[in-house]
């Protein structure tokens, strides 16, 4: 199996048949270990139970991005450590894009590397996160600041975990397929973009399989993200800088997919603004996120700390902001530097239009 070029094998578990894929990995292990948070180890490890053929350690950690901290990474370290874990043992991510991204950072750093899988039950895990092997925590307020690319050996898709997914986050993970098609399948984006267009009538498996076959083409070409990889992050230079500038605020805080669909739109604007797309493909996109998502205008007055937040996105090169932009619905340009004028007119732009 090899590791290091991004190539996760995907699998959906539909039947109890399908667990016998799982369960052969599982058989290889010395030790078994199953990390949740306090949400998933209710909804989605016990209905797992009776399908997997092992006793395992559970690792339980808390919910949410302000608990995607070192301290995670560490409480798994120590776990592993309190129960003689050696090189051989096997880590289980049960969870949404949070315990994904602890879990695969985790398991990169104990003893310089232990196999581990993921089973995505956010539906944001199962399209984007999940596959392509980042990993990471947040640090000191920044969004996956410290982290290592670092592939699970198999992805186990479940879509019966959705059922239990509450549908805020549900609508949050659908965030990241929109932004596959906008930079990867026009015609899909055009379908979600007709007014009979509606979530209660997706098809959740081709959905799923779709998201993660633009994803995993992107991954296999560009690993590294020296180039290709870089479309995937439409949308989350300032999606990211605005989900970091609300973290802490209990009020406000911003779901990442939330945060991504406004900087969909600002960024929309932006390739509106260097000629990438028409006035007319602008006025499609923003429509039709404004119609799938519940957006909320921006106070004016935090526009500029979270447009300081930028400065530390992980894209920057030679002290210069790097956008990755459209290029026509269904395309994408990638290193566009913007100056701090442009991503204010940006923000402006998403608060005019969801008023
Ligand atoms: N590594 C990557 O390539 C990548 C890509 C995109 C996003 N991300 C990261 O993913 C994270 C967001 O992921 P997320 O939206 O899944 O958030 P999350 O992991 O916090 O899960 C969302 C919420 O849903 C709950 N939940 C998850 N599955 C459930 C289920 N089946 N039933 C009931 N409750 C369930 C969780 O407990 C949590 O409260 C962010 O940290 C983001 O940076 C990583």
């Amino acid at each position: 199996m090899d590791f290091s070029n991004g190539k996760s094998l995907v699998f959906f578990l539909n039947t109890g048949s399908d667990f016998d894929l799982l369960n052969a990995e599982i058989q290889k292990a010395s030790q078994v270990f199953i990390l949740a948070d306090e949400n998933t180890a209710v909804h989605c490890v016990t209905s797992l139970q009776p399908f997997i053929d092992c006793t395992y350690h559970l690792i339980t950690w808390k919910v949410g991005e302000p608990n995607k901290t070192m301290d995670a990474a560490m409480h798994v370290w120590a776990e592993l450590t309190k129960h003689e874990a050696d090189r051989n043992v096997l880590l289980i991510n049960v969870g949404g894009g949070v315990i994904g991204d602890i879990g695969g950072f985790a398991a990169g750093c104990y003893k310089r590397g232990i196999r581990y899988i993921q089973l995505p039950t956010s539906l944001l895990a199962m399209v984007d996160s999940s596959v392509g092997g980042k990993t990471g925590v947040d640090f000191n307020g920044f969004k996956n600041h410290i982290g290592l690319f670092n592939s699970p050996s198999h992805v186990f898709v479940h879509l019966p975990f959705l059922k239990t997914l509450p549908p805020r986050e549900l609508l949050s993970g659908f965030a990241e397929v929109v932004k596959h098609y906008l930079i990867a399948d026009k015609k899909a984006f055009l379908e979600l973009a007709t007014p009979s267009f509606e979530l209660k009538k997706v098809n959740w498996l081709a959905s799923v399989q779709k998201s993660i076959a633009i994803k995993s083409k992107i991954v296999e070409e560009d690993y590294l993200e020296t180039n290709a990889r870089k479309s995937l992050n439409f949308g989350h230079t300032l999606g990211h800088a605005i989900e970091s500038f609300y973290l802490d605020n209990e009020l406000n805080r911003f779901l990442h997919g939330e945060a991504i669909a406004v900087g969909m739109v600002a960024e929309s604007y932006l390739s509106y603004h260097f000629g990438l797309i028409s006035e007319k493909e602008l006025s499609v996109i923003t429509s039709c996120l404004r119609k799938l998502f519940p957006l909320q205008p921006l106070p004016e007055t935090d526009f500029k700390s979270i447009i300081s937040l930028v400065a530390q996105d992980k894209k920057n090169s030679a002290g210069q902001n790097r956008f990755t932009l459209l290029k026509g619905i269904g395309n994408y340009s990638v290193n566009h530097s913007v100056e701090e004028y442009l991503m204010q007119e940006a923000l402006r732009y998403f608060n005019l239009q969801i008023v």
